[in-house]
């Protein structure tokens, strides 16, 4: 499973990104940590900050959609990462009188042994969408969610693997739930290179997204906002200096609140109320969670 490809090299510099090299380190190095999924530079409790965002988001979504199913619903995690998203199916699940059946994939074994510790009722898949058969689970899940997993696929090839393994391994009439930072405004300097210095993301426009998942049969219900940009960083405005103004707060909220774990867990609350507020105006959103209904 070892593809040394080059998923994204930035000459000027001198920063190379390898998708599999680059998440297998992270994961060993902040074992079970949001750190090792969320921002890796900041504090942990800012991670916790922005997970708290996203999920609240989240359950909120998941209460929106009419998810029944009689005997056991069928869910694939690909890109795990700590199961934190886990907790949070099982949860709902547990709530609404269904019965989850959770699979969880990853490229990182250290990920999906620390999952499997948390959740051993879990069954694990070690695989890489990057090259992974698209029909290995052919129509086989009721829900398939992909939370901040496809940005990192930099590779062109490699995310079209990715998705279409995803896409491919829901049954008809299942949902497909991206969580990624599609772009719809009409300022973004991320569409066409990295979002991040280490050159592992890419900000793709949602009409990417729902050209190739309509070719699979997919029509998009839904997209909501997952975290700010005050949470997750700016991705996009309405103008470049919309932009360049959100970048500035952001850059220096990076450098002070966010990276100390004290600090970040002084101010939660009041970090949380501004990025709820910035969801709820509509405008200034940076992850969004896609929803997609496989036709029959
Ligand atoms: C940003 S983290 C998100 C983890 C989790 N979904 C969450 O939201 O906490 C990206 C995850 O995708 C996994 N990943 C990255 N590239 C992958 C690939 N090519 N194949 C499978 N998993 C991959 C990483 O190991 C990591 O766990």
């Amino acid at each position: 499973m070892h593809s040394q490809k080059t998923d994204m090299i930035d000459k000027k510099n001198n920063k190379t990104y390898l998708n599999e090299d680059y998440w297998l380190r992270l994961h060993a190095n902040f074992k079970g940590k949001l750190q090792s999924v969320g921002w890796p530079g900041l504090s942990e409790e800012f991670n916790k900050i922005k997970y708290e965002s996203e999920l609240n988001s989240f359950l909120s979504i998941l209460s929106q959609l009419d998810i029944q199913k009689e005997d056991t619903l069928k869910i694939l995690e690909v890109g795990v990462g700590t199961g934190f998203w886990i907790a949070a199916v099982q949860e709902f699940c547990s709530q609404h009188e269904l019965i989850p059946e959770l699979t969880a994939a990853d490229i990182s074994l250290d990920a999906l042994d620390f999952v499997v510790s948390r959740y051993p009722n879990l069954i694990a898949e070690h695989l890489d969408l990057a090259c992974v058969p698209v029909d290995k689970f052919a129509q086989k899940f009721d829900i398939v969610l992909s939370v901040m997993v496809l940005l990192h696929l930099t590779n062109p090839e490699s995310f079209n693997n990715g998705l279409r393994f995803s896409a491919t391994s829901v049954r008809d009439g299942g949902l497909l739930v991206l969580y990624e930072p599609a772009i719809v405004n009409s300022y973004s300097p991320w569409s066409d290179r990295p979002i991040s210095s280490e050159n592992n993301s890419l900000g793709r426009h949602l009409t990417e997204f729902d050209k190739i998942l309509s070719k699979q049969g997919f029509e998009r219900l839904a997209i909501f906002p997952g975290a700010s940009w005050l949470t997750n960083s700016p991705i996009e405005a309405h103008t470049y200096i919309g932009f360049k103004i959100r970048k500035f707060f952001w850059k220096i909220l990076t450098k002070t609140i966010y990276s100390s774990d004290l600090l970040s867990s002084f101010s939660r609350r009041i970090i949380l109320k501004l990025d709820a507020l910035i969801k709820q105006s509509g405008n200034g959103c940076s992850g969004k969670f896609l929803i997609y209904k496989k036709c029959y």
